[in-house]
């Protein structure tokens, strides 16, 4: 084998021209390296979209009890709780399959369904670990502006029919602005993209959605692919499990090459004993309901414009530019509040705060206020 000095730099050649030529970065700088930063933890976690109101008893009763299991890997087709999935949907297991989160499913999507060069829409300012993975595939995006802070349906399809490209996204609800279309209105939208795009409708956020948003379970289309998560309402964003449904055909090509250990043992019990607790899914929905009506009155008592929100987060607008909103966001950060914001305008006049209990909106309340009067001066 040839030596090297330490310091003589190695050819990295066997990495691809594309790899080389990709930032190594996150889509989102995370709490804990903020907090690293700082030198401090945060008093309240508000920025990353998760339940602060935790998973279900019954879910860490199903995790603790699989955990005695762990030393054998999980089901790699994860039988159970696809079933479970796909009865809840009105559909079969072969509707549905199962992912390390929507993040997993999208490089996933991304790797199936990219050659570098490939067109890839979406909205400028939309989730960014969508096109992460893109980018990663050497995908080349082409971004759509938001209208009246909403993601601009007929926009989106009529770049998709001059484009044609592989895929074109659309978060239903929208994360980072909370808003949400109806029913009608995505169905008529991937009714306008050429059946050569496949449509990619994020429904992250679609256990808080109110029902007139959710397109029937059994409205499919080869060309249309629906990704659900037990990140946000279900508050097992640490655990990494997701699901995609769609037509057989099309959903079936994920067990080319998905990761088939990926989903662990405690994850799919966990993600089993979720499903069947709708008391607590409801109960979680209330409470995100009504602290979201909370976050709207602080956000107004500060003199602010809360936009309507059909997710576990409101949307903010600080009424000026984004260097404005971003010394509003970094004093609120030196109080020991994590929140975040959109990184390019127009959206960067607002910023996101994700519900959270009674004692950590108080803190961001009174976090907002001093920092406001900061920003202000
Ligand atoms: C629109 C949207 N999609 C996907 C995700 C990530 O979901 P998961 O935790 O299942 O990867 C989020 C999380 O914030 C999101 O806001």
């Amino acid at each position: 084998m040839t030596k090297r000095s330490e310091t003589e730099a190695w050819p990295l050649v066997f990495f691809t021209p594309r790899t080389q030529s990709l930032p190594a970065t996150v889509p989102f700088v995370g709490p804990e390296a903020l907090e690293r930063r700082l030198g401090r933890p945060f008093r309240a976690r508000l920025g990353a979209n998760e339940s602060v109101f935790g998973p279900s008893p019954r879910v860490l009763e199903a995790m603790a009890e699989a955990a005695h299991g762990s030393w054998a890997y999980g089901d790699p087709e994860q039988h159970a709780l696809r079933e479970a999935i796909a009865a809840k949907l009105g559909l079969t297991a072969a509707h549905v399959t199962v992912g390390e989160g929507i993040d997993g499913l999208f490089g996933l999507l991304a790797q199936l369904t990219l050659d570098p060069g490939d067109a890839v829409v979406t909205s400028l300012g939309a989730y960014p670990t969508f096109n992460y993975h893109v980018s990663g595939h050497g995908g080349c995006l082409d971004f759509v502006p938001y209208r009246d802070d909403r993601e601009d349906l007929d926009a989106l399809a009529e770049r998709a029919r001059t484009l044609r490209p592989k895929l074109v996204y659309l978060a239903n609800p929208d994360n980072p602005t909370g808003s949400w279309h109806t029913a009608d209105e995505i169905r008529a939208f991937a009714q306008g993209v050429p059946p050569e795009t496949l449509v990619v409708l994020d429904e992250a956020y679609s256990d808080l959605a109110p029902a007139e948003a959710l397109p029937p379970n059994d409205w499919l289309s080869p060309n249309v692919l629906r990704f659900r998560t037990f990140s946000k309402a279900h508050g097992m964003a640490g655990v990494r499990v997701a699901y995609v449904f769609g037509e057989p055909e099309t959903v079936r090509q994920f067990d080319k090459v998905r990761n088939h250990f990926g989903v662990s043992r405690m994850a799919q019990a966990g993600a089993l004993a979720a499903m069947a607790d709708e008391g607590y899914l409801a109960e979680v929905v209330s409470r995100i309901v009504r602290a979201r009506g909370i976050l709207g009155d602080i956000a107004r008592g500060a003199g602010l414009e809360p936009l309507p929100s059909a997710t576990n987060f409101v949307a903010i607008d600080c009424g000026r530019d984004g260097d404005f909103a971003r010394r509003v966001l970094e004093g609120v950060l030196a109080e020991g509040v994590f929140i975040r914001m959109p990184g390019v305008a127009p959206l960067d006049r607002l910023i996101r705060v994700t519900v959270g209990r009674d004692d950590e909106l108080e803190m961001f309340a009174q976090a907002l206020g001093r920092s406001l009067e900061a920003a202000r001066s």
